[in-house]
Order: C-alpha cells, then sequence, then structure tokens
C-alpha cells in the first residue's frame, strides 16, 4: 500500500443481525468504494461506540465475529482494506480524551444524537454524550481524506473537521487534516416482509446470510397487497436482484399469481445470495481467519495511529 493514496476511514457498529436491507442500503457501496484501489483503507468494528448501547460480553464477542465474517464474505478484500477493532487501538480513546479537554457541553449538546436522547427524556450516558469526540479521533488518527457513511453520519463529520481545526488552533500545529464526508448515493428504501421499511426492530427483516429453507419462508411471508397490477412488496424486493427490464414482462406474464412470482424471487434471491452465503459459512468453519485478519489489521492501525499520537503529545506539550 503506497502512502501517497489518500486515506478513507469508516466503522460499523456490531449491533444488528445484517439483513438484505442493509446490504443493499449500506454494504455494498462499501465494498465498492474499498475496491477502486484510489484508496487506502482503515474500516473497522466500532465496539467502543456499541459498549454504550450492548452490555453483554458474548454478545460483543459473536456480533463483532459476525460483522467481520460478513463484510469478508460480501467482498471486503483484507489485503486491500486494514480491518481492525476499534478497542485494540488505544490512540483512539487516548485521543478522545484529549478532545475533551477542548471542547464544550454547550457544543456537544448541539449534536442530533444527544437532542433526539433528550427530546425523549432518555438518560444519556456519559459515552453516548461523548460519542462525537471518539468518532472525531477515530477519523483524525489516520489523516482521514473521505470518511463514507450515511446521511445520519453527516454532522458527526461536521463534528470531526470542527475537532480538528480547534485542535489545531489551539496548539498552534497543523497536525490534524480536515476530514470530507462522502454521503453513500441514498439509495431506495428496501420493504420488509411487511411493506414498512425492512428493519430489525420490526421483525420483517430477510436475513442476508438466511439458509434456502429461510429465504422460502421469509419470501412466502411477504404480504400482497391485491389493489394493484403486481405484488408491489415482491417487485421492489425482486428489483434489488433483476433489472424492471428483465422483471417487468415476467410480472406481466404472470399477472395475479402471487405464488409463482414469489417463487422467482425465490429462485433470484438464492442465486444472488448464494455465493455470499457460502463464504460465511466457510469463514465460520474457519475460526481462525477473523482473528487473523483482526490481529494483522490491529497492527498495522496501531503503527499509523501511534505516528500520529507522536504529534498530538508533541503539540499539547506531554512529549
Ligand atoms: P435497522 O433499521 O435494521 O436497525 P440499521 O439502522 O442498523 O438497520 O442500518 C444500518 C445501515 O443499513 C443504515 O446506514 C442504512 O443505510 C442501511 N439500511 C437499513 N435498513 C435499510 C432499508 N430497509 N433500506 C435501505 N437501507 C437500509
Ligand atoms: N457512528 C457510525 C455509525 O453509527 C459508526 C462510526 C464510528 C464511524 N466511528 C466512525 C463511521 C468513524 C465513520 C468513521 O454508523
Amino acid at each position: 500500500m503506497s502512502n501517497a493514496k489518500p486515506v478513507l476511514v469508516s466503522a460499523v457498529k456490531p449491533t444488528g443481525d445484517l439483513h438484505i436491507g442493509n446490504y443493499f442500503g449500506a454494504m455494498r457501496q462499501f465494498v465498492e468504494l474499498t475496491k477502486e484501489g484510489k484508496y487506502q483503507c482503515f474500516i473497522f468494528v466500532a465496539d467502543y461506540h456499541a459498549l454504550n448501547t450492548m452490555q453483554d460480553a458474548e454478545e460483543m464477542r459473536r456480533r463483532t465475529r459476525e460483522l467481520v465474517m460478513a463484510y469478508i464474505a460480501i467482498g471486503l478484500d483484507p489485503k486491500e482494506v486494514v480491518f481492525f477493532k476499534q478497542s485494540d487501538v488505544p490512540a483512539h480513546t487516548e485521543l478522545c480524551w484529549i478532545f475533551d479537554t477542548i471542547t464544550t457541553m454547550p457544543y456537544l449538546m448541539r449534536a442530533h444524537a444527544f437532542k433526539d436522547a433528550e427530546a425523549k427524556n432518555k438518560e444519556i450516558s456519559v459515552g453516548t454524550f461523548n460519542y462525537p469526540l471518539l468518532m472525531a479521533a477515530d477519523i483524525l488518527l489516520y489523516d482521514a481524506k473521505i470518511v463514507p457513511v450515511g446521511q445520519d453520519q453527516k454532522q458527526h463529520i461536521e463534528y470531526a473537521r470542527d475537532t480538528a481545526e480547534k485542535f489545531n488552533r489551539t496548539f498552534k500545529s497543523e497536525v490534524f487534516a480536515l476530514p470530507e464526508p462522502y454521503i453513500m448515493p441514498d439509495v431506495a428504501i428496501v420493504p420488509g416482509t411487511d411493506g414498512q421499511k425492512m428493519s430489525k426492530s420490526y421483525g420483517n427483516v430477510i436475513p442476508l446470510f438466511a439458509s434456502r429453507e429461510e429465504l422460502e419462508k421469509c419470501v412466502m411471508g411477504i404480504v400482497t397487497d391485491s389493489s394493484g397490477d403486481r405484488p408491489e412488496n415482491v417487485y421492489q424486493i425482486h428489483r434489488l436482484v433483476r433489472s424492471a427490464d428483465e422483471l417487468d414482462p415476467l410480472y406481466e406474464e404472470h399477472r395475479g399469481k402471487y405464488k409463482v412470482l414469489k417463487e422467482l424471487l425465490i429462485e433470484d434471491l438464492d442465486r444472488y445470495l448464494a455465493p455470499m452465503r457460502a463464504k460465511y459459512e466457510e469463514l465460520k468453519n474457519n475460526s481462525g481467519i477473523v482473528e487473523e485478519i483482526l490481529a494483522k489489521g490491529k497492527t498495522a492501525a496501531r503503527t499509523m495511529s501511534e505516528a500520529k499520537m507522536e504529534q498530538v503529545r508533541k503539540a499539547i506539550g506531554t512529549a
């Protein structure tokens, strides 16, 4: 990997069972972006961010593993991407503390996530309040040029930019470069089996690594609305894996025959998902691979982040 390439940094929290909505809505774009060979890529499992809401050791271990396997299974190449756990690289929390000392409470109180929690009268942990500064550290440690995230994360990138400027100004230094957000193009919302947005919290998902039997069960359970020309929920999911040019004549030919259309969807989905599922199963049975990837990532991320921390310590006068 050449140092001349601009750096891409992003992260995912290990908090959910992945479904095809996550894949088509976010994960796939991620993989495409890292494949281009344009960037030096650092992608990590944001386990310390997840700790704010997930406080169960077994679950943390399992979901971290599953997330790594999922990203490898869908095509993230560990040779191209430094893939690591946030908690494996102490510089993230160390730098977060330093940012804490130059950031005011009212500034953090303007964060959407904080305001939402407050509006709902939720008790908010210090970790949640501080979430944007840990994320700023995540990004700034690597001199990230671009940070691909969903629209909901845009404000966090602005926090990272502000924090970089504040640090540079306060310590009369040029330690941090300003990152740019890369807002992933809005992908149409993938509907769930009940027609609402597919979401783990609605129990309407098609799991990304579903077995053929599970797929059959999910697809057969798709709620069909007989008011229109075609079963819209079935069609919208079908469109994720086949073009309208191919699908429209099929839906015309089988107009009103929902069972036939669902069977076609099962076939097409199964064909699309099978290679990823096979890779996922292979990784599940080869327990050493995930550890190996994370161990390599840890070394690379530590080396890079320590170099930045040396500059930080000099700038603040602790070294
Ligand atoms: P969930 O709604 O199941 O809790 P998350 O909020 O964890 O999903 O979503 C993670 C990412 O997956 C989001 O950034 C979003 O872009 C994408 N995503 C989730 N559900 C959908 C969906 N139904 N359609 C399109 N994208 C989705
Ligand atoms: N906050 C992000 C999310 O909820 C995850 C995240 C943590 C992240 N640190 C990051 C994303 C650094 C990009 C860069 O999706």
